[in-house]
């Protein structure tokens, strides 16, 4: 699967750290830097392989250096970046919609001055390649943006002003990327991971049932990952943010094609669509940074289904509690 998003190591001149390396989209970001051959530093609060180990195998785990730490925490942010000798930061370590609305609080600690806290240890230690997760909710802050409005997104859209005003006084500059409905293996959180789960319930013979409908993004996690490192495969000027979306088709779609996949899935959908803008094109990020792969969303339904499946079966996955 990894072979669908083509990385070229020499393209690296040193280690990358990589926060939220925990969490879905780290997992794959760390998997796919891994087995390119560079090296990965990963940062998040604890050291917990779970995610990443559905993706690597514990020789690959053990070649990446991890770092348990808070993101809020501004030193320990800044001595992991100054001690690694890392030459590029993927900041993906962020709290999610039903987080942030459950404590806002800590969600602006988290998305807001944890961004701040990997800007300021960047700029400390002259990084040069720096991207960081911003989201299709960031919509929800601008006037006619076309999408609701969240505390999630309000942040998100914090981080671009953030990464604006660092690229103008400070030199320091960036590539922002704002993701839609990102599925596939290690997708167990957030509102919008239920498509995955409806894939993981077909794996694990049970009944599920989609709480929203309609148009929505679907966008590999693989190919998320793939475009988060693509972004410093080498230094960009400015601080551009670029929509990701992957494909756009409608849930009933999608489930459709899993029913090809496993046509005894008892899948339900209810509920109006995400009231997101996932129909932007990802053209411009592809032009912008370059070719980052591509997985037809047939064939992602199909691999990530087939995962669970070997997931579930090697006793690595408890699709009951992540359903429950
Ligand atoms: N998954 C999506 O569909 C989607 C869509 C748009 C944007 N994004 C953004 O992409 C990034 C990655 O998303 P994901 O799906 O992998 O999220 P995730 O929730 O799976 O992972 C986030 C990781 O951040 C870590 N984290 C949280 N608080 C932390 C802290 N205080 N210090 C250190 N680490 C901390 C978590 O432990 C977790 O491992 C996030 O910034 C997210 O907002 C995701």
């Amino acid at each position: 699967m990894f072979d669908y998003f083509p990385i070229d190591a020499n393209e690296f001149d040193g280690p990358v750290l990589v926060t939220g390396s925990g969490g879905c989209i780290g997992s794959w970001t760390v998997a796919l830097l891994e087995h390119a051959g560079v090296k990965v530093h990963a940062f998040d609060l604890t050291v917990d392989k779970r995610r990443p180990g559905l993706l690597m195998n514990e020789a690959a785990l053990n070649n990446v250096v991890w770092h348990a730490g808070d993101i809020v925490d501004t030193a320990a942010v800044k001595t992991v970046v100054e001690k690694s000798g890392v030459r590029a930061i993927i900041h993906l370590a962020a709290l999610q919609v039903p987080f942030c609305r459950a404590d806002p609080v800590a969600g602006a600690l988290v998305n807001v001055v944890g961004t701040v806290n990997v800007f300021e240890a960047a700029k400390a230690c002259g990084i040069s390649r720096l991207t960081y997760a911003s989201s299709v909710a960031a919509y929800g802050a601008l006037e006619d943006g076309g999408a609701m409005s969240t505390l999630y997104g309000a942040y998100k859209y914090c981080n671009e002003q953030t990464a604006k005003v660092y690229s103008e006084e400070n030199g320091l500059h960036s590539v922002g990327i704002r993701p839609g409905v990102v599925y596939g293996v290690g997708r167990d959180q957030g509102m919008t991971s239920k498509t995955t789960a409806a894939i993981l319930a077909a794996a694990a013979n049970k009944p599920y049932v989609v709480p929203f409908s309609g148009d929505v993004s679907w966008l590999f996690a693989g190919e998320a990952a793939s475009a988060f490192i693509r972004s410093v495969a080498k230094a960009h000027a400015g601080a551009p943010v670029f929509d990701l979306n992957g494909e756009y088709i409608s849930v009933e779609a999608g489930m459709h094609m899993l029913k090809d996949v496993a046509p005894a899935a008892q899948v339900d959908i209810t509920g109006g669509p995400l009231a997101f803008p996932m129909d932007k094109s990802d053209d411009p990020l592809r032009a912008f940074v370059g070719d980052y792969g591509r997985m037809p969303l047939k064939e992602g339904i199909q691999s990530t289904y087939a995962q669970f499946q070997a997931l579930i079966k090697a006793g690595k996955l408890d699709a009951s509690a992540l359903l429950s």
